[in-house]
């Protein structure tokens, strides 16, 4: 038991590499396409610029040689200052401009009405995310993984419980803020089946660089049933080690921040911990949902996100062993 205790803390300190692209120009919804396009148009037209002033630089210094007055005046033109000097350069920047604030209005347009209405919390350093029914109720509650189907457009609620945080899947759409006190808006539809990793884009704390989080995109049916089992109540423990987990849970005071639907768990300061099991990673997409990785964070949740409110549990070899056989059973 000891060496499984060891061998859980070894394996702490190495983050999961998420193969996930983070790009914003390797757009999968209609939202991120409109903001690449954009990009690339900044991208295209800095690149003629520069060439061109190059260009431009490199014929003066050439030309400057000759010591030809004719040509050293056409230089200093008049008509070169007021087409290349400030037409050109006032053209160039009205059309981005432009662009850009016609891109910002078509994408704060509203969602269409048969979207699936998704909030989402920001806390220090982790998001929580709850389903809603037509009535704004809450269905369903889970943390750090962002689940939607294909075939809908998402509209999000943005919230925050603590300081600004801000909403980023640069491949899905541009940010938007959650700011305490208001609810900001934002949706889109995903292109096809996919992980895509998100990552808060405002500075929030100590953890602000960890505060990932997952959208997956699935099937319509793959998606119900995910949803279907993210709303049952959490199974209940199976066997003697499971069982034993559980009090473990209890005795250790876990209840007090986590809420575990079908217990009496229902604190609300820490993750929804209902169908822990059934996500990939743990700790705001730092680590891996394993159990070794879920081990260490139970350890020693300061030792993976220094400054995490999470307090560290003083637990036996076996009772670790156990909590974390119950843990792993809330699929
Ligand atoms: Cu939350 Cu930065």
């Amino acid at each position: 038991d000891k060496a499984i205790y060891i061998g859980m803390l070894l394996t702490v300190n190495f983050p999961m590499a998420y193969a996930q692209s983070q790009s914003a120009i390797q757009p999968a919804s209609d939202q991120a396409r409109g903001i690449s396009y954009i990009w690339w148009s900044m991208f295209w037209v800095a690149l003629i610029v520069f060439v061109a002033v190059m260009i431009l630089l490199a014929w003066g210094l050439w030309r400057g040689k000759s010591n030809n007055p004719s040509q050293l005046s056409y230089l200093a033109s008049r008509n070169l200052v007021i087409i290349a000097g400030i037409a050109v350069p006032l053209i160039t920047v009205i059309c981005l401009v432009g662009g850009s604030l016609f891109l910002g209005r078509s994408l704060s347009q509203q969602s269409p009405d048969n979207a699936l209405e998704v909030r989402v919390t920001g806390w220090m350093w982790w998001w929580q995310i709850e389903y809603l029914d037509d009535n704004g109720n809450t269905i369903a509650t889970t943390a750090n993984e962002l689940h939607v189907p294909v075939d809908r457009p998402v509209m999000l609620y943005l919230e925050s419980g603590d300081v600004i945080h801000s909403f980023w899947v640069p491949q899905l759409h541009g940010k938007t803020d959650l700011i305490p006190g208001r609810t900001n808006t934002s949706w889109f539809q995903v292109d096809g089946p996919g992980a895509f990793r998100g990552q808060c884009a405002e500075f929030c704390g100590l953890q602000h660089a960890l505060m990932g989080f997952l959208v997956v995109s699935e099937p319509k049916a793959k998606f119900d049933a995910w949803l279907a089992n993210q709303q049952a109540p959490a199974p209940s423990p199976s066997d003697s080690k499971t069982l034993a987990g559980q009090q473990v849970f209890f005795e250790s005071g876990c209840q007090q921040c986590h809420t575990i639907r079908g217990t009496e768990a229902r604190g609300t300061a820490g993750p929804d911990l209902t169908h822990l099991a059934s996500r990939q990673s743990i700790a705001s997409v730092t680590r891996k949902n394993s159990r070794a990785h879920l081990g260490g964070w139970v350890a020693d949740p300061n030792g993976i996100k220094p400054g995490a409110k999470m307090p560290m549990a003083q637990l036996s070899p076996k009772q670790l062993s156990n909590l974390l056989d119950y843990l792993q059973s809330l699929q």
